[in-house]
Parts: C-alpha cells; structure tokens; sequence
C-alpha cells in the first residue's frame, strides 16, 4: 500500500457552500443569540447529560458486525469495524459516508434487522437506556413501529401491496395501541392528511401501487410515525425522486419528527442536505465513525481529512466536475489494523499506520466538547 505525501495545510472544503444552503442560522445569529451565561461560565459548568443517569435515546457503542461468507470464503466480511454513535433526545442526526461504508449496516443493526447472514461481534446498542443488542425478536417487534422506526430508500419496501395503505396503517395502530377499529381507520387518514396526501379518505383506500414514488414516500412516512416512535431512522428517504420531491419529502420527514418531539437519524450520501435538516452529523467511513459533532462545526471546519475530501468531492459535485475521493471504498476481511483511509488520505504517513485511530474528543480551540475525531493527525 502506497501512502502520499503528508500535506501541512488543513484542506480546503468550500464549506461555504455547504453552510450558506438554506442553513437557517447564518453564522451571526449563533453569535448574537441572547446567552444567560458567559464563555467562561459554560466551561466550569458539569454537563449532566454526560452522566450515565442521563443516556443518549440511542448509543451505539463498539458496534462490530461480520458475515460468514458461506462455505467457500475464508475471509469473512466484517464491514461495522467498531461504530460509535448517539442520538439525544428530540435531536436530527445525519449519518453521512461514501457508498459501502456501512451506513445502512448500522440501521439494520440499530433494528434488530441484520441481513442473513450477518453477525454481531462485538459492541452495544442502547435505545432509552436499555441494550437491544442481542434483545429477543419478540422484544425487537414491540419496538419497531412503536418507539424505534425505520423509513427505506424504497418506500414500496415499508409497504404491503396487497393490503390497503390506510387498511396496513389502522392495522399497525391496533396491533399497538388498544383502539378500536373505526378510531385506527380514521387516525389512518388523519395521518396521510397530514404527510400532505389529497383526498386522504379516498388515497387511504388505494394499494401502494397506485401511489406516485413521492406520495409512496409521503405514505411510508404516515406508517413509520404511526405508532409515535421515539426516534425515526431514514435510509436515504429521497433517493429516486426528482430534486423537487426530495426536497418536500425531506422537509416533511424533519418537520413531522420535529412536530412529534420525537428523533431523526437520517441516512443520506448528500451532505449538501445536513446543514438543512440536522443539529449534529456522524461521518462514516469503512465501517467506524471517522468524526462526529455539530454540523456546522464539522461542515464548516472538519477535523478528519476525510471528512474534507468528502466535503470537497461534494462542492466539485456541484459545479458539475468528477466527484469521487480518489480511491476506492476497501472491502473489509477481518479487523482493521491501521486507518482505513490512510491509503487515500492526502495527511497520511507512517503514522496513521501504527494502529485504528479512536474517535476521541477532538479538545483544544475546535468546537465544543460534543466534537469528536478518530485521526492521529486531528
Ligand atoms: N447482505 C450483505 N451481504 C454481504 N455483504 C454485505 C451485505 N450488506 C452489506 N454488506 C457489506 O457491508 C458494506 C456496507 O454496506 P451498507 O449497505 O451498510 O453501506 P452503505 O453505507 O449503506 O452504502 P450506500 O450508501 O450505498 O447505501 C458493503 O460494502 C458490503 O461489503
Ligand atoms: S489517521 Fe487516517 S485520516 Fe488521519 S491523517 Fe492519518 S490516514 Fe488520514
Ligand atoms: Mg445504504
């Protein structure tokens, strides 16, 4: 494996792009915002949320995940390499990262909905306080729907096509909450009224396959928010609409989540999105976390080189030239045992191969004590 020369310059990430897009507080306004207390004070002040007494509604800790390879491999697959991950309560995370970084893996994981397959090797799922990771199917299905959702690319994936869109989602309220049927039918509509379905009473008894790929989606949401989960994982919600529809679906997705006081883990490759939509990002690369925090901390100054490039690969993406960091996304067989972007990185050197750096806090003058990195060189 080659390295290239170590760069002494941090990165140029045209990070104002990212930040002037639709980023409703302009820098200022964090500045200006009226502050009960000094700078000074925020520093002595213990965070309780950092004791234990107050968990993250979801932590992901270590999260390790292989596949077997079946019979003829003897390398089996270990694409999760030790996530780390939170989500507060009534917060929007994105999790962002090349294709093959393992974002979808984590959400399956996070689900109890692993792919056949696939194994837990090591690691931690806590939602509300409590571990999940290894929580019996029965447990995992009083879960799912009710506190803990998930929304798909394809929204057809969400829905049964031989059932009723409004018939599935009374149904889901009934096997979760003691309605009656009438009162399910009628919440059923109340909801697609709300996704901004037309003529819901009428929408609600048409299948899926009468649905458009933006009302699918709208549809989808409805059935995801059904139960009033605690937090709403969304896999990449607008893939395969037009910008038009991405847009209002993904506004609807956080202002529903948002209305509910509920949480968002929104899955996407775009990061020109982020800064519209989330509070805090995770940025995935080879199965770890390579740097976590504020968005417009991350966005605006990343610490991980990689981070940089990806922000750099999107702004080149939007003035119409090649977009990819050069390089490939390593297919992972067995544990990590130096970074896995070091043969990409412009910053790596002997360094960065001396073992898998850990997402650590970042410290010093960068951005608040919530901004984490794994790179020796941060
Ligand atoms: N069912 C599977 N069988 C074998 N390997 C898999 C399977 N699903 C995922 N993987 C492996 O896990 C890696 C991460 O996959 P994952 O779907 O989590 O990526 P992703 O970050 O969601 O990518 P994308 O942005 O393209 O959706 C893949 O590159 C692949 O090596
Ligand atoms: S630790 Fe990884 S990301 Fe950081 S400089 Fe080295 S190769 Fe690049
Ligand atoms: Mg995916």
């Amino acid at each position: 494996m080659s390295t290239m020369p170590a760069h002494e310059t941090r990165p140029s990430s045209e990070e104002g792009d990212l930040l002037d897009m639709g980023d409703p507080l302009a820098e200022g306004d964090l500045l200006d915002m009226d502050t009960p207390l000094a700078e000074g004070d925020l520093l002595d002040v213990d965070d309780p949320y950092e004791d234990e007494d107050f968990p993250p509604l979801l932590r992901v800790s270590d999260l390790a995940v292989g596949f077997s390879g079946g019979k003829r491999s003897t390398h089996p697959l270990t694409p999760l390499q030790g996530v780390n991950l939170s989500v507060e309560e009534g917060s929007a995370v994105a999790l962002v990262g090349e294709s093959g970084s393992g974002k979808s893996l984590t959400a399956s994981a996070v689900m109890g909905m692993l792919p056949a397959g696939a194994e837990v090797l090591r690691g931690s799922v806590s939602f509300e306080g409590e571990e999940i990771l290894g929580a019996s199917e029965k447990h995992m299905r009083e879960l799912r729907g009710s506190r803990l959702a998930i929304m798909f690319q394809n929204p057809r994936a969400s829905l049964n096509p031989v059932l009723t869109v409004g018939g599935q989602i009374a149904e889901v309220i009934r096997v979760h909450e003691d309605v009656k049927r009438k009162e399910s039918r009628e919440r059923a509509v109340d909801l697609l009224e709300q996704m901004g379905i037309p003529n819901p009473g009428r929408r609600a008894k048409d299948y899926v396959h009468q649905y458009s790929g933006g009302m699918a989606q709208r549809a989808a949401l409805a059935m995801a928010l059904s139960c009033r989960p605690r937090l709403l994982i969304a896999d990449e919600p607008t893939t395969g609409l037009d910008a038009t529809l991405q847009q209002q679906v993904l506004e609807l997705v956080v202002e529903q989540v948002s209305e509910r006081q509920a949480s968002l883990l929104l899955i996407t490759h775009d990061i020109g999105i982020v800064g519209r939509t989330c509070e805090q990002m995770a940025v995935m690369y080879a199965g770890r976390v390579m740097e976590s925090g504020p968005v417009e901390e991350v966005l605006g100054d990343p610490a991980n080189p990689y981070t940089a490039e990806l922000i750099k690969s999107y702004a080149t993406v939007r003035h119409g030239r090649m977009n990819s960091i050069p390089g490939v996304v390593p297919t992972l067989r067995g544990p990590l045992v130096e970074c896995a972007f070091a043969d990409r990185c412009p910053k790596a050197d002997e360094e960065c191969r001396e073992g898998v750096p850990a997402l650590r806090e970042l410290g010093g003058q960068r951005g608040s004590d919530e901004r984490k990195v794994a790179c020796v060189k941060a």
